[in-house]
């Protein structure tokens, strides 16, 4: 599967290396441009490209959002990402590091409301880059968990078995809104690397 990667900081270029090993091509960008992002493409190989973000986002059956969401707005043109699978790893965080008040809404719902046509999955939010960097398990006994949530479940379980390809196990927390909400920072199950066991136990 080719996947576009928008943001390739601490949360995207971890993925994009984790991607690549498990045999997928990726397209990284970031706002600077391709030419910044030789180290991370050359620490990758073959399997990696730098691209601008709008290229990016050509590139993938699915996209991974990973830039912070307070710059959502400059996401690349809307009807780029119609019919893409797009994962969204990013969590509303203000400039100063605050949670946003989003009222009744969750950041998942507002990235929909924005992308509208694109096939939104809400995962790897809760767990932090440096796990991800390094808790991938080649055995399925004790992964480590990566939550998923949305609304479109053919989106859902293409990107169950993208989790399972790198060595995690993924679990549904449910629609974009009540499994969204269930991912939000400050939740049970926010921060704290898990196993499926141990996330069930909280989930109930
Ligand atoms: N860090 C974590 O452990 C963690 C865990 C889960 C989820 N997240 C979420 O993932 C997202 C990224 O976090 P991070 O820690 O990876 O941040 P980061 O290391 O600062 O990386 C952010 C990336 O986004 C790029 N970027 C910023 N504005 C952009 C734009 N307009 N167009 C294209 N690329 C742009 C940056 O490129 P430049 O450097 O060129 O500006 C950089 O590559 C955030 O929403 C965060 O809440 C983070």
């Amino acid at each position: 599967m080719k996947i576009g990667i928008v943001g390739a900081g601490h949360i995207g270029g971890t993925a994009a290396k984790l991607f690549a090993r498990a045999g997928h091509p990726v397209a990284v960008s970031n706002s600077r441009g391709p030419a910044s992002l030789a180290p991370l493409v050359a620490s990758i190989g073959s399997n990696a490209k730098a691209v601008t973000s709008e290229d990016a986002v050509k590139f993938g059956d699915t996209v991974l959002l990973a830039i912070p969401y307070r710059k959502m707005d400059q996401l690349p043109a809307v009807g780029l990402f119609a019919g893409k699978i797009v994962i969204d790893a990013m969590n509303p965080y203000s400039a100063v590091g605050r949670v946003m008040d989003l009222g009744d809404s969750t950041s998942s719902e507002e990235v929909a409301k924005r992308l509208p046509g694109a096939r939104l999955v809400k995962a790897f939010n809760t767990m932090g880059w440096n796990t991800l960097a390094s808790g991938s398990r080649p055995g399925y006994e004790d992964r480590l968990v990566v939550f998923i949530a949305g609304d479109d479940a053919a989106a859902k379980s293409t990107i169950a078995k993208l989790i399972d390809d790198i060595g995690f196990a993924s679990i549904d927390t449910g629609s974009l809104r009540d499994g969204g909400r269930r991912q939000q920072p400050g939740s049970p199950i926010y921060g704290r690397p898990m196993t499926a066991r141990e996330a069930k136990k909280i989930l109930g």
